[in-house]
């Protein structure tokens, strides 16, 4: 019988995750299992209309509850000055309202009690008397003259618009678009849509009126962000605050930014002298946090007759909603929208963006995206798809025409971003190899012959992650490095402490790779801490797929500190000079003779215990990163659909996914990432949607009608992989988690036209449902 060496966990080996030994067992610590003694519990009474003045706002019968200790308003709230508090984005954002209410489900007031639903029914008892407001939806409108002022305690605010920004080369482009054979343009609408985490997001706050000590147990993707902006706002120093992120289930960008909830039980907490508890139901988390994406976007290429891009010119107005809450660099006003030129050699690509607000919760988080690397990348590869269409081209072949190619990198696009390294022709191909692209084209022209409707789309990505280079990206004001802190104990075990925190993406398992491939130390001998600010560096958190870039490069650096200590004790251990030194796998050897060894274990025993003179004890350090630039992960998915003429039902029959994110520390995980990513993308093209009535009624506030994939609806995947590292990054890895959400959707919608293009039907937008689709093809006279 075979005996299986068990994986030490070096970087490449697919160990299981060790975290799943708890989750499996129910043994994880969410935010909702956290009680403390004396708890109380919070409940919000929201808006019922999108916009409206509050005339006077009667608690007495929620007060009158037995059980209820205290109602908050945003009266209450003024007066310590924490009715408005700042967004990620520099805008403000009421805490509760107390002019008006500027969205459905806007927190106005909140009921503390000593149960949750006595909480609840108090709040239903609160009696709002309100003066209705026309509201306004829609960005275009919002815009025009005359239309309702949202924003009006705003000094200086006149009208709806909220910034316009701007990227690339103008004079350059029109000079591009000039010279042009033809442009080919496509509008579309990338509609808005929610992380929908399993956990909603959630607060126990805990300040110690004694001491004035806060802690706050927060569903936070950035606790250490998170404690100093609590700091600022609060007016609380920051070493008395202490942020606890415990397990969470699922954040995806819903859990970057600060709401109302949390300052208004931390607050509480403070006044009543008692833990206080909020956790949002569903619908309130579907309704009022982190909604993600709704952005109208233009996009024009200007082409040469042979497929040749010359150009590339967008608009796009994003929808804000009440609030611009947006969690992205302060420089940059639409995120990284401007990575719209993706995967091609564009010589002149210019970018504006505006953006509105509308009576819509705030949010615009970015949903398993680099800041708006999704809607950008869906723009593009939908235009491709549109000017392969029109020009009568094989959409691989458009794509290859006008790749960058692989030696090309460091590469320069044309809106600002140095793309660090790629092959995209090669993952492309794999991906053509994996599918049998050839033979299914055959069978679609068969297929058409007869009247039947296939389709192949073709989504050919690149994304940019892993902000960032501090002297660019910043998150208000703090630079967006990141940190790792390791200390290797007597008996060689070692606690990693990282300023990024994992939401469920593996960080316990794959971050103790990382020092095992840089110290030999086991993966099991190693315990990963995150998320408590008062026991781990500081870090500017978990999103936009930046651990692996920023947190797992200063793992490897910190590692690789501890190494060059090490050297010097192993060269007292086996009295040799360092220089001659060798380490292999957690070996140091004298050069020349490898029998001659001290393992990584005997040396951290000797930082303890027998050290060269002169050298301080112990075997830790810290390292904080600033990467030298972003990584740039890109991939090729290709999507087969039949569609029912009858129906418009699209079946998605096969999906091959190809992606590149540099070196893999954990393929298993890296896989998992992405099977969850496909099955987001899948959701978003065919199935979820927030959206508004005429009066801001919002349509999607449960998940009977906003609607997640199960396993039912789910397609297979087929994936592949092609390694390209990163030259910076120290171990070549690029970041994975939110590759799929951003590259699939425009490769679904893709394959949709790529059936029904040739019946002059040229766009859909998203969610592609089958009555748009029935209705698209009975419009051209196609439907049964
Ligand atoms: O920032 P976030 O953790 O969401 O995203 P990420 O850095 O892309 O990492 C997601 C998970 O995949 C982590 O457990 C990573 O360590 C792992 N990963 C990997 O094993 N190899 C890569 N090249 C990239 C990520």
């Amino acid at each position: 019988m075979a005996v299986e060496t068990p994986l030490k966990g070096n970087i490449g080996d697919s160990i299981k995750r060790k975290e799943d030994d708890r989750f499996i067992r129910g043994r994880g610590n969410y935010l909702d299992d956290i009680v403390l003694p004396g708890m109380l519990h919070m409940s919000i009474h929201r808006s019922p209309f999108a916009h409206a003045r509050i005339k006077s706002i009667d608690t007495k019968a929620a007060s009158a509850v037995p059980g209820v200790i205290a109602v908050v308003t945003g009266d209450l709230l003024a007066q310590h000055k924490l009715a408005w508090m700042p967004t990620l984005s520099g805008d403000t954002q009421a805490v509760l309202a107390t002019d008006k209410v500027r969205f459905q489900g806007q927190e106005v007031a909140c009921v503390i009690a000593t149960d949750p639903y006595v909480a609840r029914d108090a709040a239903a008892l609160i009696e709002v008397d309100y003066d209705v407001l026309p509201a306004v939806v829609d960005p275009w409108k919002s815009l025009e003259p005359g239309a309702p002022l949202i924003r009006d305690e705003k000094e200086g605010q006149k009208n709806n618009h909220i910034y316009h920004w701007e990227a690339g080369d103008k004079a350059k482009t029109d000079e591009a678009f000039a010279k042009a054979d033809r442009v080919v343009k496509l509008d579309t609408f990338y509609p808005r849509c929610h992380p929908s985490p399993l956990e909603t997001c959630g607060i126990v706050a805990d300040v110690n009126s004694a001491t004035g000590h806060a802690t706050l147990y927060m569903t936070s993707q950035a606790p250490h962000a998170h404690r100093t902006l609590f700091a600022i706002v609060a007016g609380l120093p920051e070493q008395n605050i202490r942020i606890i992120s415990p397990d969470i289930g699922g954040g995806f960008g819903n859990k970057v930014p600060i709401y109302p909830g949390y300052v208004v039980a931390t607050a509480a907490s403070l006044l009543i002298g008692k833990p206080v508890k909020w956790v949002e139901d569903r619908s309130e988390n579907l309704i009022s946090t982190g909604f993600a994406r709704d952005f109208h976007m233009s996009g024009e290429m200007a082409l040469r007759n042979d497929g040749r891009m010359l150009g590339l010119r967008v608009k796009m107005l994003s929808d804000n909603g009440a609030f611009y809450a947006d969690a992205q660099p302060t420089k940059f006003r639409a995120g990284l929208f401007h990575i719209v030129t993706g995967s091609y050699d564009l010589p002149a690509a210019h970018v504006e963006t505006d953006g509105a607000y509308t009576n819509k919760a705030p949010g615009g988080v970015a949903y398993r995206c680099s800041f708006r690397v999704t809607e950008a990348s869906y723009l593009i590869e939908r235009l491709v798809e549109s000017a392969a269409l029109e020009m009568n081209m094989d959409p691989t072949e458009i794509r290859l025409k006008n790749f960058i190619q692989p030696e090309q990198f460091p590469y320069m696009s044309a809106t600002g971003f140095e793309y660090d390294s790629g092959d995209y022709p090669r993952a492309m191909q794999l991906a053509l190899d994996k599918l049998g692209y050839k033979e299914l084209r055959k069978e679609q022209a068969e297929k058409r012959k007869k009247g039947e409707l296939m389709g192949i789309g073709v989504a050919s990505f690149t994304e940019v992650v892993g902000a960032g280079p501090g002297k660019h990206y910043d998150i208000v004001g703090l630079r967006m490095f990141d940190s790792a802190e390791l200390r290797v104990h007597p008996t060689g075990k070692a606690i990693l402490k990282l300023g990024v925190k994992s939401q469920g993406q593996g960080h316990e398992t794959t971050f103790a790779q990382i020092v095992t491939e840089e110290l030999g130390i086991p993966a099991a001998d190693i315990e990963v801490q995150e998320g408590d600010t008062d026991n781990t560096p500081y870090g500017l958190g978990t999103y936009a797929s930046r651990s692996t870039p920023v947190g797992g490069a200063a793992t490897a650096m910190v590692s690789r500190k501890l190494r060059d200590k090490a050297k010097k004790i192993a060269a007292h251990l086996l009295e040799a000079s360092e220089a001659d030194i060798e380490f292999d796998h957690g070996k140091f050897f004298v050069r020349g003779s490898p029998s001659k060894s001290k393992t990584i274990q005997d040396v951290a025993f000797a930082a303890y215990t027998n050290l060269p003179d002169g050298l301080e004890a112990g075997l830790e350090g810290v390292t904080y990163y600033d990467p030298p630039n972003m990584t740039f992960p890109f991939g090729t998915y290709l999507v087969v659909v039949d569609i029912d003429r009858g129906t418009g039902q699209v079946k998605v029959r096969r999906m091959v996914a190809v992606d590149d994110c540099g070196v893999r520390i954990n393929p298993m995980v890296v896989e998992g990432q992405i099977h969850g990513g496909l099955t987001e993308g899948f959701g978003i093209a065919f199935m979820e949607l927030i959206t508004f009535d005429e009066e801001g009624n919002c349509l999607g506030s449960n998940f009977t009608d906003y609607l997640l994939p199960t396993s039912w609806e789910t397609p297979k995947f087929e994936m592949g992989e092609t390694v390209t590292p990163s030259p910076h990054h120290p171990i070549g890895a690029k970041g994975v988690g939110e590759s799929a959400t951003v590259g699939s959707p425009a490769a679904f919608v893709n394959a949709v036209i790529d059936a029904v293009g040739h019946l002059g039907i040229k766009n859909i937008d998203m969610p592609v449902t089958s009555d748009k689709v029935w209705e698209a093809l009975n419009k051209v006279g196609a439907a049964e």
